[in-house]
């Protein structure tokens, strides 16, 4: 029976812990209601601080504390691929249809990637139109040309074709045909090398029978070098996570989108509803866990220690928390939510004691709030509005003129998730059946340079918040 009420030691452990953490147990606060006092340090510049690490799961260790929010105007493939090289971690929304789901996991699984196993390919009598449809799709500049046996016969890339205007041309007598292979087994050294004194991008690589098996690639070597950091898996690819909704009932409809994404080699799935502390959450968490043993939970959002609780009894294995703290939220105007950083607090309590974690979701406004989330608790914390305003964000950025700059703006729309704007776009979409009462707003933001550079910010900030406190790493934080 999981219990949906703490018990009397659990309350305690809550109690302690906020005593631990200087909180007050018997108001509520946010991120602006309190300011951390310095403490003894003896860190002598800021930028002896560098490690940034957290761990949300046993397989999920992020190299800075992260996550872009799984909204459609924050994350899409750019955004992921660019929070991961980062070190933090990007997930894709759970309102856009499965199809586009795949799309996206598909591409960042071959992003930046240094071995590709299982490469695009195009058979040799293929027409230069279908290879142009297939590289559109996947982002991708270049192809394998294989014959019907699977053994490499050339490349196709775009400077085989950027003059060609007859789209019915054969890919045959297109592609490169000077190739260079190596044996499946041979190292990223190696690969180097060959590719360096070749002066080429892409070694395919082939088995004993000569069949091709896997690509090594000059600029997925690059990256890897570029990004150390990056959250990449043991193929040495961008981990994927998931994401489903719970619906009214958990139905078989939603047993296959996870399938889908489960081929799309998803380490994670975020089971994403906007009230968790519920029974159909629970019937999804189970069903999806017996189904899905290995795969990690990430379950949210609630904003009470009893939701957290019931989340992690029912098999969550990390628990997002926030309910009404964003930017383009207005769930409060409900009248339900609690301030954040006592959510936070809570939350991670109940965390601790099952051994698990919890992501702050919301709220996030700069470097302090971050530290603060930290401190109270969560192991990483879950960033729209911030990110919104990134190159990488998918919506297009158009002119708005400011009346208060007297200056024309680039700016993006950053649209919350249960907004009339964005419940118009999923009813258009057949993904919504009728319009409800908004709990979220569409805001503009300003575009603000590249993500790396607003990471890049907000890790300066937590880094002078730091030397402040004489921490030097997410666990002194703690
Ligand atoms: P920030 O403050 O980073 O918050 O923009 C991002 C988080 O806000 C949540 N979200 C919503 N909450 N109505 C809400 O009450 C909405 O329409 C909405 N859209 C997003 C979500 O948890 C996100 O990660």
């Amino acid at each position: 029976m999981i219990g949906i009420n703490l018990n009397s030691e659990e309350r305690k452990l809550i109690l302690d812990f906020f005593a631990l953490k200087q909180l007050p147990h018997d108001v509520a606060l946010t991120f602006g209601d309190v300011a951390l006092p310095e403490g003894h340090s003896d860190i002598r510049s800021r930028s002896e601080i560098s490690d940034f690490r957290t761990q949300l799961s046993p397989n999920l260790k992020l190299s800075i504390p992260f996550i872009s929010a799984n909204m459609e105007s924050v994350t899409g493939p750019e955004m992921i691929i660019a929070v991961e090289r980062e070190g933090g971690l990007g997930i894709i929304p759970q309102s856009i249809p499965v199809e586009e789901k795949k799309r996206i996991l598909d591409v960042v699984k071959r992003a930046d990637c240094a071995r590709i196993n299982d490469p695009l390919t195009i058979n040799f009598g293929k027409t230069l139109r279908e290879a142009k449809n297939l590289m559109n799709r996947f982002k991708i500049y270049s192809l394998v040309v294989v014959d019907e046996k699977f053994m490499p016969l050339g490349i196709l890339s775009t400077r085989d074709w950027k003059y060609e205007t007859d789209e019915n041309k054969k890919v045959e007598e297109l592609m490169s045909a000077n190739l260079i292979k190596a044996n499946h087994d041979i190292g990223f050294e190696e690969a180097r090398s060959i590719l360096r004194k070749n002066k080429i991008e892409k070694l395919p690589l082939v088995d004993k029978t000569g069949k091709l098996t896997s690509l090594i690639t000059a600029h997925g070597l690059f990256y890897h070098m570029h990004y150390p950091r990056a959250l990449r898996d043991e193929n040495g690819q961008f981990i994927r996570v998931g994401s489903i909704g719970v619906g009214k009932t958990f139905k078989p409809e939603h047993m296959q989108d996870i399938e889908l994404q489960i081929n799309s080699g998803i380490t994670a799935l975020l089971i994403d509803t906007a009230r968790a502390f519920s029974e159909n959450t629970r019937d999804a968490i189970v069903a999806v866990k017996k189904a899905f043993p290995k795969l990690t939970l990430i379950v949210g959002n609630v904003s009470t220690p009893e939701g957290a609780k019931f989340l992690f009894e029912s098999g969550a294995d990390v628990v997002k928390v926030g309910q009404g703290p964003g930017e383009a939220c207005r769930t409060r105007e409900v009248g339900i939510g609690i301030p954040q950083l006592t959510a936070i607090a809570a939350c991670s309590a109940v965390a601790k004691k099952f051994g698990k974690t919890v992501i702050a979701d919301g709220g996030i406004k700069n470097p302090g709030d971050i530290v603060k989330a930290i401190i109270a608790g969560a192991s990483a914390v879950m960033i729209g509005y911030l990110f919104a305003g990134t190159e990488e964000s998918p919506p297009e950025p158009y002119s708005y003129y400011s009346e208060d700059l007297k200056a024309d703006l680039a700016v993006k729309d950053y649209i919350g998730s249960a907004s009339h704007h964005a419940q118009l776009s999923r009813i258009g979409k057949g993904n919504l059946d009728y319009l409800r009462r908004p709990e979220g707003v569409k805001r503009i933001v300003p575009v603000t340079g590249t993500l790396s550079r607003r990471v890049s910010d907000l890790l300066d900030g937590m880094r002078s918040a730091m030397s402040y406190l004489g921490a030097r790493n997410l666990k002194e934080l703690h």
